[in-house]
């Protein structure tokens, strides 16, 4: 198999169970999924559906339960620097310099100062923060800290970039731009990219593929093709097939989100609260 057909991710029939404090937690029941070498795929799904329990099996901080996890064919056993991890909190080593930062992957493999520089640089220079080189992490802004941790995870070449709600602690106009750069970062890279989100425009800008999961137990609900051209603009977001992906996928999730609440909520929460307000606020339950 040659490099560019790297970075295929199988999971099949995957079940975890999770056991805390003498109680167990089904995260996961029954998920196939995959991404093809180079694909850009999103999960989607209610807050403790299980998004991030797939995603550290891929990673291998996890282990599956049943089912199996394979990454080119071979089962997932652990991490290994063929994955690059992003995760929501800004996972930058405070005490090293944004260059050093980029460079600590390709420094564990022994590769040597001039070519380990050398690299961080083109890295950097590819997400516009050459200039802040040796800058220290806290110097930087969200927005710049969530770069370098994107060109941190792309350092060590992996076949596979995994990144964990990356850009939700982000305001709104630096999320927009995020999503550009990697959006063109990828365009450049073309490895497999498995995304988390909760916003659903977000999912569908990048992805070619968008899986929703149900509420948990975590199962495949449904497998969402993104037919829009590459590159994507943010005119993009303005067509109707954009639109019309955006409202399929809100039906889709509300019907999750609805069930993560549990019945409380459907039985009757949503057509008004059953209480009665008076003119000093609430009065009484009805
Ligand atoms: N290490 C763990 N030990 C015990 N339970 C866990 C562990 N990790 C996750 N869980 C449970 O598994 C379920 C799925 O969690 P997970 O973090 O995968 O959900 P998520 O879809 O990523 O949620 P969110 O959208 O809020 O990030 C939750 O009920 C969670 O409490
Ligand atoms: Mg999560």
């Amino acid at each position: 198999m040659s490099d560019e057909r790297k970075g295929w991710i199988q999971i099949d029939d995957l079940a975890v169970t999770f056991h805390a404090n003498g109680t167990e937690v089904r995260a996961v029941d029954g998920v196939s999924m995959n991404v093809q070498p180079g694909e850009f795929v999103s999960l989607i799904g209610p807050s403790g559906c299980g998004k991030s329990t797939l995603l550290n099996i891929v990673a291998g901080f996890v282990q599956a339960s049943a089912g199996s996890a394979e990454l080119d064919g071979k089962p997932i056993k652990g991490p290994g620097s063929d994955r690059g991890v992003v995760f929501q909190q800004y996972s930058l080593f405070p005490w090293l310099s944004v260059r050093k930062n980029v460079e600590f992957g390709l420094r564990m493999q022994g590769v040597p100062r001039s070519r380990r520089e050398s690299a961080a640089r083109t890295l950097l220079g590819l997400a516009g923060l050459l200039a802040f080189e040796n800058h220290y992490p806290d110097q930087l802004s969200g927005g710049m800290k969530q770069r370098v941790g994107i060109v941190r995870a792309l350092a060590t070449s992996p076949q596979v970039l995994l990144m964990d709600e990356p850009f939700g602690a982000l305001d709104s106009q630096t999320r927009v731009v995020m999503q550009e750069i990697l959006t063109n970062m990828w365009q450049q890279f073309r490895i497999s990219v498995l995304f988390i989100t909760h916003d659903i425009e977000e999912a569908i800008f990048l992805s070619d593929r968008i899986y929703v999961m149900t509420a948990r137990p975590g199962r495949i609900k449904a497998e969402i093709a993104v037919p829009l051209p590459r590159p994507r603009t943010p005119e993009m977001t303005a067509s109707p097939a954009f639109v019309e992906l955006v409202q399929q996928l809100k039906a889709l999730i509300r019907e999750e989100s609805l069930a993560a609440m549990g019945s409380e909520l459907k039985d009757g929460g949503l057509t008004g609260f059953g209480v009665k307000v008076g003119p000093h606020g609430v009065e009484e339950m009805v």
